[in-house]
């Protein structure tokens, strides 16, 4: 197989973005979710990482900060999430690639901790564990199981607090 190239995305990427998510997901509530979030004011695509696979984007995955709060405190953490691979390209090891990426960009930035509401057995593998079990709880509706974390920096959670999503993912879920 051609190797994978994981990099932020660029202007040019947006469309195939979308392809991506579409495909992926069957239907466009994840790209409509990433566009929202691209036209907000503190949107980074330094965060926001493609896959690509002989020029092709055929992955993608969005890290968005967001804050903890826990009494009068606040921290900011990353939030994971959409991802998806195109389904031609799966179970190839291009969302491991991308999760790992995901956390080596944490690490640089200086980001303690990592969230992602989504399928728990998935990231599971990659050292997330529940959100429960840290006392991390969020905005969102989705059930207590889904929403997962990782610590990029040992006890980064400890004490736990509340994850405040913005508003497009409100707005999706
Ligand atoms: C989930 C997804 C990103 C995985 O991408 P991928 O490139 O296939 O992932 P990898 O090749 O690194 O890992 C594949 C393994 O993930 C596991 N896996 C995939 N989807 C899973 C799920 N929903 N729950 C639990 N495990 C899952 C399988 O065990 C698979 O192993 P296998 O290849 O031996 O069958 C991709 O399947 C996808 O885009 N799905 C649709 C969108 C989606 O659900 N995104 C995640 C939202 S939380």
């Amino acid at each position: 197989m051609q190797p994978i190239t994981v990099r932020p995305e660029t202007h040019e990427d947006e469309r195939a973005i979308d392809v991506v998510h579409i495909s992926a997901f069957g239907g466009e509530a994840e790209a409509q979710l990433v566009s929202a979030l691209r036209a907000s004011s503190d949107y980074n695509r330094e965060l926001s990482l493609v896959a690509e696979l002989g020029g092709r984007i055929v992955g993608h995955v969005l890290l968005t900060r967001v804050p903890l709060r826990k009494g009068g405190s606040e921290k900011q953490l990353l939030a994971l999430g959409p991802m998806s691979v195109v389904p031609s390209q799966s179970h190839r090891g291009i969302g491991s690639e991308l999760i790992e990426a995901a956390k080596r960009l944490a690490r640089e930035k200086g980001y303690g901790s990592i969230v992602v509401l989504g399928h728990p057995e998935y990231y599971k593998r990659f050292g997330f564990i529940p959100a429960k079990d840290r006392q991390v709880t969020c905005n969102l509706p989705a059930p207590e199981d889904a929403l997962t974390a990782l610590e990029v920096e040992s006890g980064n959670l400890e004490g736990g607090g509340h994850v405040e999503y913005p508003e497009p993912f409100v707005a999706l879920y």
